[in-house]
């Protein structure tokens, strides 16, 4: 079974797919499925999947394309004529890409690209900080705690990500860009792209996109084009 509605965040690392995915589900009751999460959950429970996943992932490069797919297949079980879901992380390759078309059968993925500056995502991923226990993100920057503990229940320490550091980031960029740019012309091309200003602080960003899902449910927009907010030369 697929989803009625399926929609993509993509996005550059930092640009704040989780982040807006999270706020999403909450308003669409949609479940938010971020391959980086089930990875990195799968590293801390030490499943085949995570051992497998976590030298690859500590270096920055992308998890096989097989292995991702098949837990995206697995939660597309899942799914139901009137359900939707949220894909954040996903697909990050056009194989990743091609192979979402199939399980989606005749639902088109509306595709939402997060476009940020450089200068952002080095800010936002400098400034990260997440829950070891419940995962929940913070920026020092942007959402700082001063306590250095998770706010929720869990209080949790705030650590930053292993793949964080900032030799790892610039290479996870050059793999954006030589990997995942071209998800984003395979969508352009079928007209199932619109572009976010990620730049903007995090309710901005969360009001464009609730109005684009909006508007995609109510209805399917017409193929051959992409829509654009405010595309700028200098993001990604
Ligand atoms: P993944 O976890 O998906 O990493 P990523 O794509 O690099 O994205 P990030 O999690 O770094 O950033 P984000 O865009 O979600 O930003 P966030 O909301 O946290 O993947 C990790 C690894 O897993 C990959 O490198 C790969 O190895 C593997 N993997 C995952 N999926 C895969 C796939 N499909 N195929 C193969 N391998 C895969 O925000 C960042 C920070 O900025 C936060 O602190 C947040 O609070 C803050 N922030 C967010 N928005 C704003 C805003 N508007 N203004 C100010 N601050 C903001």
């Amino acid at each position: 079974m697929s989803y009625a509605h399926i929609i993509v965040i993509l996005g550059p690392p930092g640009a704040g797919k989780g982040t807006q995915a999270a706020r999403l589900a909450e308003a669409t009751g949609f479940p938010h499925v971020s391959t980086g999460d089930l990875l990195r959950e799968a590293v801390r429970r030490r499943t085949p999947l995570g051992l497998k996943s976590k030298a690859i992932m500590k270096t920055g490069q992308l998890v096989p394309d097989e292995l991702v797919s098949q837990l995206v297949a697995t939660r597309f079980e899942e799914g139901t004529a009137e359900s939707g879901i949220i894909l954040d992380g996903y697909p990050r390759t056009t194989t990743q890409a091609e192979y979402l078309e199939k399980i989606a059968g005749t639902t088109r993925p509306q595709v939402l690209h997060v476009a940020v500056s450089e200068g952002q995502i080095i800010r936002r991923i400098s400034g990260r900080r997440a829950c070891v226990k419940c995962g929940k993100v913070y920026n020092v920057h942007f959402l700082p705690r001063t306590d250095e503990q998770c706010g929720a229940p869990c209080g949790g320490e705030l650590v930053q990500r292993e793949d964080d550091r900032e030799e790892i980031v610039k290479r996870r960029i050059r793999i954006y860009l030589d990997l995942t740019a071209p998800v984003i012309g395979f969508y352009k091309s079928r007209g199932q792209l619109t572009v976010v200003d990620g730049d903007l602080d995090v309710d901005s960003v969360a009001k464009q996109i609730a109005e684009l899902v909006m508007a995609g449910r109510a209805s399917k927009r017409p193929a051959g084009r992409e829509q654009s907010r405010s595309r700028r030369d200098d993001c990604v």
